[in-house]
């Protein structure tokens, strides 16, 4: 792999998690009073998306809607299948409380998205339905159209829940 390859990949893993860390900051100032700092980590959190989308196309890794669908079950497969199992194991073990419940909580949203994901490329020649999903804000549980009762994964209400535009 050329280093410039190399190097894309890390950028593009560096700015991915600048994003999100930022997003969290973000939320943190604003819950902590600093309305314009919060602010200011949403605007770098945009800019760093927009590299981090740079980066993955100039590494070739946006393909058809087709391909991106089966990139995107095999990454939910493995997290299903190898990461998150292992990633328990070893939270299990070391009793880490705050770990466990975060990987067993995204463990259960993989498996979702990995049939959501599945039964997506199935319909693509089917007339697309335009139904809006939802996303349970503690538990990442993936919805497709409201929830009125609770998350079945962490027992959020259903009203809580963030529709997807
Ligand atoms: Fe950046
Ligand atoms: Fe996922
Ligand atoms: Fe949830």
């Amino acid at each position: 792999m050329s280093n410039s390859i190399e190097d894309l990949k890390a950028a593009f893993a560096g700015e991915s998690q600048a994003n999100r860390r930022y997003l969290a900051f973000a939320k943190k100032a604003a819950d902590e009073g600093y309305p314009q700092i919060a602010k200011l980590f949403r605007a770098a959190a945009a800019a760093e998306t927009v590299h981090a989308l740079n980066h993955l196309r100039a590494l070739g890794e946006v393909k058809d809607t087709t391909e991106n669908l089966k990139v995107a079950i095999g990454g939910e497969n493995y997290e299903v299948v190898s990461m998150y199992p292992q990633f328990i194991k070893d939270a299990e073990v070391e009793q880490d409380k705050k770990a466990l419940s975060s990987f067993r909580h995204a463990w259960e949203v993989e498996k979702v998205h990995e049939a959501l994901y599945r039964e997506a490329l199935a319909s693509m020649s089917k007339e697309p339905a335009s139904e809006d999903y939802y996303v349970c804000p503690v538990c990442g549980y993936t919805h497709l159209g409201a929830i009125n009762d609770k998350c079945p994964v962490c027992s959020t209400l259903g009203s809580r829940f963030e529709k997807v535009v």
